[in-house]
């Protein structure tokens, strides 16, 4: 598999740290330092379909192939407009694509895993062009009265185009299950015969534990990624990480001892939008023009599950 072209999406409406210290009590000063976040982009009328179909059409455009030319369509979410069609299903009608589209929940990791399946895909053979897209709104499902995860978050969307080729060098998938470091309850229920106690749908997250398991999952996994795909870690051009923590990015890159701007970093204007983060920094950086033919780049994403997903790419 390779990756021929990119594209990411981010809604309109800015929504800055005093914004939120309106909601909250909170500052701009605390979300900056602890976190890393300035503002972040958040849904007024955008659904999560709109801004997977936004930036689905500029990855075709980059890649310089047509809806019709898709094989397959896999997006990532935990925010999907409907439980059923999927996100991936309305992106397919909305452009116009002819061919199978499922949904990936993987939570923050969701895009990783779907670029692995999209891999898997083509190994196996019948699919050539596979759209791989990850579109958050995250806004829908935060808890607004709890500070430490409604400054956290952002809505948007990623997108990549890939093809056979042999770009996508090693990968590593992982997966601690529980709902004890990161819940979001999907209970409600309309059956009368039910007697289980109805939860809100909101994140809930043990902030301190999953920043803990970010940090380990991405030192050893991107250092046994990299043997696996025979490379050393001063091989590496480019880190595109999950943008959670700016604390944790600057933890990753001193363990791993690749210098801090070697990493990707949007956080200060996104914020953490799950699934869709690691795909918006790698159309980030492709956008740069930074990246020549032939650089390695780590991805590398964690969240909730809890899970975590590394892979290495030759450009
Ligand atoms: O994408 C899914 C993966 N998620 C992550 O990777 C998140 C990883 N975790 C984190 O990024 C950080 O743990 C947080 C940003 C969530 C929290 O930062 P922290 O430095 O770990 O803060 P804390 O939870 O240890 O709280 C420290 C203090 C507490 O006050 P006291 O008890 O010391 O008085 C909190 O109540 O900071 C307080 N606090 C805040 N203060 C101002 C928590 N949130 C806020 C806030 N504004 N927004």
């Amino acid at each position: 598999m390779k990756i021929i072209g990119t594209g990411s999406y981010l809604p309109e409406r800015i929504v800055t740290n005093n914004d939120i210290a309106e909601l909250v009590d909170t500052s701009d000063e605390w979300v900056v330092q602890r976190v890393g976040i300035k503002e972040r982009r958040i849904c007024v009328t955008e659904t999560t379909t709109d801004m997977a179909v936004a930036a689905s059409q500029k990855a075709l455009e980059a890649a310089g192939i047509t809806s019709g030319d898709l094989d397959m369509i896999i997006c990532s979410t935990i925010t999907s407009d409907r439980i059923c069609p999927t996100t991936a299903a309305m992106v397919q009608k909305t452009i116009g694509a002819d061919c199978p589209a499922f949904d990936v929940n993987s939570a923050c990791s969701g895009f990783l895993f779907a670029l692995d399946t999209a891999d898997a895909f083509i190994k196996r053979g019948g699919a050539k062009n596979i759209l791989v897209v990850g579109s958050e709104r995250m806004s829908k499902i935060v808890d607004w009265k709890d500070r430490s995860t409604c400054v956290i978050f952002g809505d948007g969307a990623g997108a990549a185009v890939v093809t056979e080729g042999d770009g996508y060098l090693a990968s590593k998938l992982y997966t601690k299950g529980g709902d004890d470091v990161i819940d979001i309850p999907w209970d409600t229920t309309n059956s009368p015969f039910w007697k289980g106690e109805p939860r809100d749908t909101a994140i809930l997250m043990k902030g301190q534990e999953t920043f803990s398991f970010a940090v380990k999952r991405i030192t050893e996994d991107v250092s046994y990624v990299a043997e696996q795909a025979g490379i050393a870690l001063s091989d590496i051009a480019y880190v595109v990480p999950h943008q959670a923590n700016l604390r944790i990015i600057g933890f990753a890159s001193k363990r791993l001892g690749i210098p801090i701007d070697k990493f990707v970093v949007d956080i200060e204007k996104c914020g953490n939008t799950s699934s869709a983060s690691a795909a918006i920094a790698l159309d980030d950086l492709v956008r740069s023009g930074k990246l020549k033919r032939g650089d390695i780049i780590a991805m590398c994403a964690f969240g909730g599950g809890l899970s975590s997903a590394v892979n290495i790419i030759k450009w």
